[in-house]
This record gives C-alpha cells, sequence and structure tokens, in this order.
C-alpha cells in the first residue's frame, strides 16, 4: 500500500481552522491527525471535544485522534462520539493496554498503539497483534515544530520486523518532526502513516506540500 499522510491541526491555523479544514479536504491528505493534551501526561493542553466535534462537521477524511492523556479509557466513548475514526493511546499511560485496545474498538474505531521515543518496541511484543496501528513517537509528545529523533529509523525497522514476525498487518505511523528531508528515508524504513503538522502548515503551499509528502521513493 501506498503511504498515507495525516496533517496535524495541532499547527492549523485556529483563528481561520474551517479554511484549514477545507484545504486538508481538498488537498491528497488522507486523514486528519488530532493530538489530545491534558497538561498532566504532556506538559502543554491543547484541545478537546467541541474542537473535534466541530472537525468531524466539515472533515470529508477519517480523524486519527492522538490522546496524551492519563486514564485515556475514561473518554474513550466520548471521543468516538466526537467522531474518531482511529484512536491511539500511550503505551505509557495504560496499565490494561489489552482492554483499552478492546475497549476503542468495541465503539466501532481502530485501535492504536503510541510509543514515546524512550519507550523501546520489545514492550509491543504482546499487544502488536492486538492493535490496528502503533504510533512511533519521533519527538517528545506535548509541543508541534520540534527536531526529528534520528534513532527513530531503527525502531521502526524494529517494529516492521515484529510485524512480519507475528504476520500481522499492524500499519506503522510516525508523529514529530517529518519533513520533506527525511520522509522518504521513513517510508523506506517502513513507515505505513506520516503525521506531518509544521511541515505542512508553515509552508507557503500546504496543499502542494502534503502533496510532496505523498510522493512515493
Ligand atoms: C506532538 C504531536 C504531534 C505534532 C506534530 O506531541 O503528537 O502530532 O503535532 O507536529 P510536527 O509535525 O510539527 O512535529
Ligand atoms: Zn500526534
Amino acid at each position: 500500500m501506498s503511504h498515507l499522510v495525516a496533517p496535524s491541526m495541532l499547527s492549523a491555523d485556529f483563528a481561520n481552522l474551517k479554511k484549514d479544514i477545507d484545504m486538508v479536504n481538498a488537498s491528497e491528505a488522507d486523514w486528519f491527525h488530532l493530538d489530545v493534551m491534558d497538561g498532566m501526561f504532556v506538559p502543554n493542553i491543547s484541545y478537546g471535544f467541541p474542537v473535534i466535534k466541530l472537525i468531524k462537521k466539515y472533515a470529508e477524511k477519517p480523524l486519527d485522534v492522538h490522546l496524551m492523556i492519563v486514564d485515556p479509557d475514561r473518554y474513550i466513548e466520548r471521543f468516538r462520539e466526537a467522531g474518531a475514526d482511529w484512536i491511539s493511546v500511550h503505551y505509557e499511560t495504560c496499565p490494561h493496554l489489552h482492554r483499552s485496545m478492546q475497549l476503542i474498538r468495541s465503539t466501532g474505531a481502530k485501535a492504536g498503539v503510541v510509543l514515546n521515543p524512550h519507550s523501546p518496541v520489545s514492550l509491543l511484543k504482546d499487544i502488536v497483534e492486538d492493535a490496528d496501528y502503533v504510533l512511533i513517537m519521533s519527538v517528545n509528545p506535548g509541543y508541534g515544530g520540534q527536531r526529528f529523533i534520528e534513532n527513530t529509523y531503527g525502531k521502526i525497522i524494529q517494529l516492521k520486523n515484529l510485524i512480519l514476525e507475528k504476520d500481522t498487518d499492524t500499519l506503522i505511523e510516525v508523529d514529530g518532526g517529518v519533513t520533506l528531508e527525511n520522509f522518504k528515508k521513513l517510508t523506506e524504513a517502513g513507515a505505513d502513516i506520516l503525521v506531518a503538522g509544521n511541515t505542512v502548515f508553515s509552508s507557503d503551499d500546504p496543499a502542494k506540500t502534503i502533496k510532496q509528502l505523498k510522493m512515493q521513493s
């Protein structure tokens, strides 16, 4: 499958959100990536249900909701009701990950596990088959526009090997510091979904940048 591109709306212009939603709709982007931060698990607070509902109202593409919140199980159903199609939770916030994956899937959404940069891929050995996707963080979560962490390539390769070993069809997403310079190396390593915030929204021509990020290597 050719890789997907998911612009992160964290870097959108919130005073003109509809304009940026329309831009993503009209572009070659595949998903909307929505970052929910609680000021507890990560040192930043972003947005919640009202903004997600508003984006859902106008979005013509799936919503990929990345939960950077403590004890996310409490809110899975509400994020689904707000319009989430894909929901990911951090390994670091879930003591019962199988239960979290089942809960997400029971709502009809696809379920993902996210790994912080310091968490090794080996932690996923007994959960990878139960997830529809794994999100490898390539920055420390909390902010857009940070610098890409180089050991991400190796983690993607390790994860791809684990997925092949388990003979499962789990997708690999990468999030943080994705640029026009590094995206090809990421897809070559095995990434299926590229999240890009700053690279897309700081561009003079965001739709063109999305088109460039969609190019095959
Ligand atoms: C960071 C978020 C990312 C962020 C990516 O915690 O999970 O989705 O918006 O932004 P860039 O692409 O600017 O690093
Ligand atoms: Zn994210």
